[in-house]
């Protein structure tokens, strides 16, 4: 399996070149476009890695699975799917005639960062520290790593910049489908998006979603079973935002993807995968990522379909 992915990221590096890094959070920009790195956790805790597997970086929309698990532990899936549809869409992840466009006023999914709003306002707290604490301890616990903290510049570079992501709240509230305070649940969103972590991160997350919400590491249950099937299968259609259909096509994994280059990626009882590649093409995913994980599928048969 070493030598597999090693060879796989030499043989995708190359397309870093291709992409861009995401330039409408400037903190993003320190990033290296060249960088690719993978690693993978199978069921019974095995880890391989490659590349720059150990680089941090943000998970900005890949956040968004966190809030969609919170927020149905909260409120249970009947109330979450009362306040956000789960609907592929064809536009882009931060679009705004989409949501002007649908019929119930409700985001089309959890995915995008309409729909991430959302879920995030659904997850119970005093205040924003405390809500911000329960998706800090879900992914420590997820990722076995307690090391897991808000990258500060990047949060004050999203917050300063983040016109889009409030114009989207405020639509929302002004149509009455997002109650709350906008700019603490604003807050809250910035900073999840602005969580760091590193490629083994994601993968033993994606792990414990492809293990039923059972850690391998100790056999300890997190998340129900049905909350990870619901997770997977809105993973699958909305995941990669308007690229998931071509994604589904192509690699046919559940997965999910953020500005900061990373992807997640859960073969449902194999394995984990994290990748970290900052690169992104125009729909915003990474673009050595996308190949590399394509690459990988074919090797394994990863496919789910
Ligand atoms: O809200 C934003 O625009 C970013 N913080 C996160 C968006 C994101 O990762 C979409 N990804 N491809």
């Amino acid at each position: 399996m070493f030598n597999l992915l090693n060879t796989l990221v030499e043989n995708n590096k190359k397309y870093g070149k291709e992409g861009k890094l995401a330039a409408y959070i400037p903190a993003l920009l320190e990033a290296n476009p060249n960088d690719l790195g993978i690693y993978i956790v199978d069921t019974r805790g095995k880890e391989y890695f490659a590349g720059d597997y150990n680089k941090k970086f943000t998970i900005q929309s890949i956040s968004k699975v966190v809030s969609l698990i919170l927020a149905i532990k909260d409120n249970g899936r009947e109330n979450v799917f009362k306040k956000v549809d789960v609907e592929p869409t064809g536009m882009g992840f931060n679009s705004i005639v989409n949501l002007e466009a649908s019929d119930t006023g409700k985001p089309y999914n959890p995915m995008i960062n309409a729909g991430a709003i959302m879920t995030s306002s659904l997850i119970d707290g005093k205040d924003v520290e405390e809500r911000l604490k329960k998706i800090l301890d879900f992914l420590k616990i997820v990722t076995n790593n307690n090391d897991i903290y808000v990258n500060e510049n990047v949060y004050l570079s999203e917050k300063e910049t983040g016109s889009r992501n409030r114009a989207l709240a405020y639509f929302m509230k002004s149509t009455g489908v997002l109650d709350g305070d906008v700019e603490e649940i604003l807050d809250l969103y910035f900073k999840q998006c602005s969580i760091e972590l590193d490629a083994r991160d994601l993968a033993r997350f994606g792990v414990v979603l492809a293990n039923d919400g059972v850690l391998p590491w100790n056999g300890r249950k997190v998340i129900p079973k049905d909350v990870c099937r619901i997770v997977k299968s809105i993973m699958v259609t909305c995941g990669m935002y308007d690229a998931s259909g071509e994604f589904a096509v192509n690699v046919g994994i559940p997965a999910k993807s953020g500005v900061g280059g990373g992807i997640i990626a859960t073969v449902p009882r194999q394995y984990g995968i994290g990748i970290y590649g900052p690169a992104l093409d125009e729909k915003g995913n990474s673009i050595a990522g996308l190949k590399l994980i394509k690459d990988l599928s074919d090797e394994l048969d990863l496919s789910i379909f």
